[in-house]
This record gives structure tokens, C-alpha cells and sequence, in this order.
């Protein structure tokens, strides 16, 4: 027999792990499904129910291949953000795009700056890419524009990434700072802004307008997190027209499938139900916050659909907590690297769900002691 033919040289370097573990991978593993799945910062609520009948009239066009323009949804977003079609590329979910844009602006050996312990799928494309990522730390749990840009200027960054609001701690920073950041960095880097949780803002201050451009800004929206869509992998990147025509040198022309079109196009034309699901996460924020003071945590403020809560104490002290949810099944998660390891974070669930967790949490701390 021949050989094991070998994987080329960057990948051959890499470790096999994607950047998540899944709820429904964990639940193989241990034998048990969760009661309660608030991990993956997913909207407990069902999606508008114009998707399930879009997708009941769309069924049958699963025979042939999407529209790889995904021209309607395309220009529908336009709209929507303040721009035109040129200035929008649909893909697959932000998870996807953000690979696109390191492949697109990354060559092996180059550099993209992030925050240490910020989402972990950016660092998964950049090094996936054979490039180089450099961190800065978090400046009171918030993302820290000034030292990015610093770092990117030190090193000569191809790309900045930053998440606003924040995944993992729920928090954020004004406008004006990520139109500093975007003047700051050198000439020929791409300042991301990841905006997953842009719709659940309380302050409209902070969330960068409708229609904002700048040539080395480019904006990544998603319909995973208020319109509830996770499972059907649509988001979309917003730029300058001539980097946003850049995808069309790398892209898979029909990831973003038929019924995930159809479906993302009948979410974004209901504005009622958005605005409901809007409204129902702050209320859930807040619940989530008077269960994590009832129990002597301090939930942090968050403009997300989850609340980042401090345990007070160390990393092993948190993960300890975190190990006693999940063995109740409550599925939650917590921030990875240090100072931010102190904290859990829980997602809005419905009232039900809140209830579980308000039984649980209790209990996971008396276990930990
Ligand atoms: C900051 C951030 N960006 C992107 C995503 C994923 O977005 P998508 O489902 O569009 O790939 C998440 C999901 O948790 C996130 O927290």
C-alpha cells in the first residue's frame, strides 16, 4: 500500500480541534442531553414564524442550487444598513466570513491583532492561514481600541478584530472608538468589527450607524443571534465595494444554501417579531442579573443576549462552578484565559429556562463550596 499522502505544511502544523465543542458533541460524550442549552449565546425563542412558512414554500426549490449572488437578500441588507448591494457580500454565517477576509488579507507569517480571550474563531482562520496573531488584554473587561491599534501599529497588522458589543463579556465601547481605532492603524489594515450582537444594543449611541463607511472598516452582521437563525449559517460582511468584490475570488459560490436565503429574507422583513425578541432578551438580561446577585455573583452589564457573571474568586474557582451546571445540565459556558476566567457566562433563555438555571446556580455553588 501507498503511503498516507501528507497534509501540506500549514495545516500539517495544526492542532485538530475546532474552535467549539458543541452542546450536542458534549451531550455524546457524557451520555446525557442538556435541560437547559444556554452556551452558545443562541436565542431560545423560535424564529419569526414568516421563516418556517417562507421555508415551507421555498422547500421544494431545494432541488436546485442557490442563487450565488443571493441577490434579493443582498439587497435587502442593503437596504437595511444604510448601503448598496456592492457594499454587501452574503456568506456563511460571520464564522465564515471571517475566514474569507484571513484568507483574503493574510499571507503565512503575517500579522492580525485581537484581544486576549476575545471569540476564538478569528484566531482559528488567522492561524488556520499560517498567519500570526498577537493579543492585547482586555481593559476592565472591555475590548481596548487604543491598544489594539498600538499593537497593530507595532507590528505592522494586516487586520484588527473587534467584537461590538463583546463575546465574551457582554460588554462594549462607543462608536467614536471604533472611528479612532479605524484612523489609528497603519496604512493597509483592516479594522474588522463583528457586530453579531449589534441588534440587542440598549444604547444607539454606541452601535456604529446605518450607512457608516470607511475604505479599511468593513462590518460583519449575522442572523444567528436576534433573528434566531444559527442553524441556517447566513451573515454578511459590509465594505468598501472593491475589498467586498475581493470575495468573489475565494468563495464558495454556494455555501449560503436556497432555504437559508429564503429563510434569512422572510426574518429580516419582520421587524415586529425582531423588536418582540428584542424587548424579551432585556427582560431576560435582567432576570439573569437578579439570579446571578441573589446568589452573590456580579453580573456584569451586557449589551448581548447573554450576561457575563463574576464568581468572584479565580479560573479553577469558575470552572469549577461551570463543571457543576453541566453536570445538572445546564449548558453554559465561561470565558477562557485569565482575568476573564472568573466569570460564567449564561445566555437569555425563556422564563422556563431561567427558572432551571435559578434552581441550579444555587446548587452548583454549594457544590463548589
Ligand atoms: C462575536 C461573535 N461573532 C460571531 C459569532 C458567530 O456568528 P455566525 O453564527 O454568524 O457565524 C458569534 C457566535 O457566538 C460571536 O459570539
Amino acid at each position: 500500500m501507498a503511503d498516507l499522502p501528507s497534509f501540506a505544511p500549514i495545516p500539517a502544523a495544526l492542532p485538530a480541534t475546532v474552535p467549539f465543542v458543541g452542546p450536542e458533541e458534549m451531550a455524546r460524550g457524557r451520555g446525557r442531553d442538556f435541560t437547559v442549552r444556554l452556551g452558545a449565546n443562541e436565542l431560545t425563542l423560535p424564529p419569526s414564524p414568516a421563516v418556517a412558512e417562507a421555508i415551507r414554500r421555498g422547500a421544494a426549490e431545494a432541488r436546485w442550487y442557490p442563487d450565488s449572488a443571493a441577490h434579493d437578500l443582498r439587497v435587502a441588507l442593503a437596504a437595511h444598513f444604510g448601503y448598496a448591494p456592492e457594499e454587501v457580500m452574503v456568506g456563511e454565517g460571520i464564522d465564515g466570513l471571517l475566514g474569507l477576509v484571513a484568507r483574503l488579507f493574510l499571507a503565512p507569517g503575517q500579522v492580525a491583532v485581537t484581544s486576549l480571550g476575545a471569540y476564538p474563531t478569528f484566531n482559528y482562520h488567522v492561524v488556520g492561514h499560517g498567519a500570526r496573531l498577537e493579543t492585547v488584554p482586555y481593559r476592565g473587561d472591555r475590548e481596548d481600541p487604543e491598544a489594539l491599534a498600538a499593537r497593530a501599529r507595532e507590528t505592522g497588522a494586516r487586520l484588527v478584530y473587534l467584537s461590538n458589543p463583546d463575546n465574551p463579556m457582554g460588554s462594549w465601547v462607543s462608536h467614536a472608538a471604533v472611528d479612532t481605532l479605524a484612523q489609528a492603524v497603519p496604512d493597509d489594515c483592516l479594522v474588522l468589527l463583528d457586530e453579531a450582537y449589534a441588534e440587542f444594543h440598549t444604547d444607539a449611541d454606541a452601535v456604529t450607524p446605518r450607512g457608516y463607511r470607511r475604505p479599511n472598516v468593513m462590518r460583519l452582521r449575522t442572523f444567528s443571534k436576534a433573528y434566531g437563525l444559527a442553524g441556517m449559517r447566513v451573515g454578511c460582511a459590509i465594505g468598501h465595494p472593491e475589498l467586498v468584490a475581493g470575495f468573489d475570488r475565494i468563495r464558495n459560490h454556494f455555501g449560503v444554501t436556497r432555504l437559508s436565503q429564503i429563510a434569512a429574507l422572510a426574518a429580516l422583513g419582520d421587524a415586529e417579531h425582531l423588536a418582540g425578541v428584542v424587548e424579551r432578551v432585556a427582560a431576560g438580561r435582567a432576570r439573569l442579573a437578579a439570579i446571578a446577585e441573589a446568589n452573590g455573583l456580579v453580573p456584569l452589564l451586557s449589551a448581548t443576549n447573554f450576561v457575563t457573571m463574576d464568581c468572584g474568586r479565580d479560573g479553577d474557582h469558575a470552572r469549577a462552578v461551570l463543571r457543576e451546571l453541566l453536570a445538572r445540565d445546564v449548558f453554559a459556558r465561561m470565558p477562557g484565559p485569565a482575568p476573564l476566567d472568573r466569570c460564567i457566562r449564561i445566555a437569555t433563555g425563556t422564563e422556563a429556562e431561567l427558572d432551571v438555571v435559578a434552581e441550579t446556580l444555587p446548587e452548583a455553588l454549594r457544590a463548589v463550596g
